[in-house]
């Protein structure tokens, strides 16, 4: 028997081209030659976003950053002495896929005390790295391409192109103006037979507005005659400072077609450690964790060790509240000084502002203006609308240190 055919058609060793001369001819021009192939963008749309453009102002003008979300303060030093424990001993290794177990334990726990629904910590359970790889991940597995997922504008930035990436088609659904409440007829309006998701996030992100139990309860029967999934963002589930925080597992019906995602970055002040979790029933964990396995495998071991030793005192996420609250407090008494009308914001960390009183420029020119005449960066509401729509209204994130709160309000009281 020869060789395979493949390689028989291969002509003798010496006979052979030199590398990098087909043919044998020398390449023309080398620059040429080393050629990027042209690529067909999966995300034609996606620019740079709105949050590392005005960063980059803001420091470019000595601005005080109220733009992009997160602290601009340590986390408790405990944390860090978990995790430098866990790593001191070794815990530097693979952990189990779906997250050491502990830690689980502990989510399960968390959550059943808070909200009543037992998820089972083996199977339903799953760490991710963060609630961003959560949100696509959830997306990738239970949407088809052809399908359509509801998004409710105004909304994080990356569920758009998380459907997209799906192949499927998001379908933008505005909530109230002014009120920033869902529109359930315009809810029922966008719902069809390709219909596969909605993604939902109460605590809201940029309003901080709250969803209401009889919201969720008009939610669940919505939904009740479709096969749509749930994807629940619950990121600032710990920061609510009127009523309760409604999470998909309060409600059994809910749960029963929710993937609820949360993050120990914005919970433990940590965002940059990019960790949290997806609770959801066992078969829609099931397709999740395969999807997880061939994309990020599993999340870093010291930090699961380290928060699974950190959760043990629930006064960390309890506490979590009265502390934003007072942050929260301090930043709308300084705007009452101001003439930038403070919304309501009965959760997160970020308190949104109507400037019609002091200017009539487009949100994102304000929000450019604000930054580098003023000295405080802000983000445009636009930002977070499919369609850029326009109310005058600009977000400010007080996760920071009283004194760079009180900073920013000197600032914007020259308004
Ligand atoms: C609504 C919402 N969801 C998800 C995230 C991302 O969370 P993580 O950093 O855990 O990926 C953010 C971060 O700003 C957010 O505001």
């Amino acid at each position: 028997m020869g060789p395979p055919r493949s390689l028989r058609s291969l002509p003798p060793e010496g006979a052979r081209p030199a590398l990098g001369r087909p043919g044998g001819r020398p390449f023309a021009d080398v620059a040429t030659a080393c050629r990027t192939p042209a690529v067909k963008s999966r995300l034609p749309q996606v620019g740079t976003t709105i949050f590392t453009v005005m960063s980059a102002l803001a420091q470019q003008h000595g601005a005080v950053n109220l733009g992009q979300g997160f602290p601009d303060f340590d986390c408790d030093p405990t944390l860090i002495d978990a995790v430098d424990a866990a790593m001191r001993s070794g815990l530097n290794q693979y952990p189990p896929m779906t997250g050491i177990a502990l830690l689980r334990e502990r989510i399960a726990a968390k959550i059943e005390s808070l909200y009543g629904h037992r998820y089972d910590a083996a199977g339903e359970i799953t760490v991710t790295a963060g609630a961003t790889q959560a949100i696509l991940t959830a997306i990738l597995a239970l949407v088809h391409p052809g399908d359509e997922v509801i998004v409710l504008d105004p909304c994080y930035d990356s569920y758009d192109p998380n459907i997209v990436l799906a192949g499927a088609t998001p379908v933008h659904v505005p909530l109230t103006p002014g009120t920033f409440a869902p529109d359930f007829e315009r809810l029922a309006g966008a719902i069809t037979p390709r219909t596969r998701g909605i993604v939902i996030n109460s605590p809201h992100n940029p309003s901080g507005r709250v969803w209401t139990p009889a919201e969720m309860q008009q939610l669940a029967e919505l939904l009740r005659p479709t096969e749509i999934v749930v994807v629940s963002d619950e990121v600032y589930e710990h920061m609510v400072y009127a009523g309760d925080h409604q999470s998909v597992a309060r409600h059994p019906e809910l749960a029963a077609r929710s993937v609820l995602v949360s993050s120990f970055g914005k919970t433990y002040s940590v965002t940059g450690w990019k960790i949290g979790y997806a609770a959801a029933p066992a078969a829609l964990s099931a397709e999740f964790r395969k999807v997880h396995q061939f994309n990020v495998f599993t999340v870093n071991t010291p930090m699961q060790h380290g928060i699974a030793a950190f959760m043990a005192d629930p006064s960390h996420h309890l506490e979590l509240a009265a502390f934003y609250r007072a942050k929260r407090d301090l930043f709308r008494a300084g705007l009452a000084r101001t003439r930038l009308r403070a919304l309501p914001c009965d959760g997160t960390y970020f308190q949104c502002v109507d400037y019609s009183a002091v200017s009539d420029l487009a949100e994102a020119d304000f929000c450019r203006w604000l930054t580098t005449e003023i000295g405080v960066a802000a983000i445009p509401l636009s930002a977070f609308y499919v369609d850029g729509f326009e109310q005058r209204i600009a977000r400010f994130c007080f996760a920071k240190k009283s004194e760079t709160l009180s900073l920013a309000l000197d600032r914007l009281a020259s308004l």
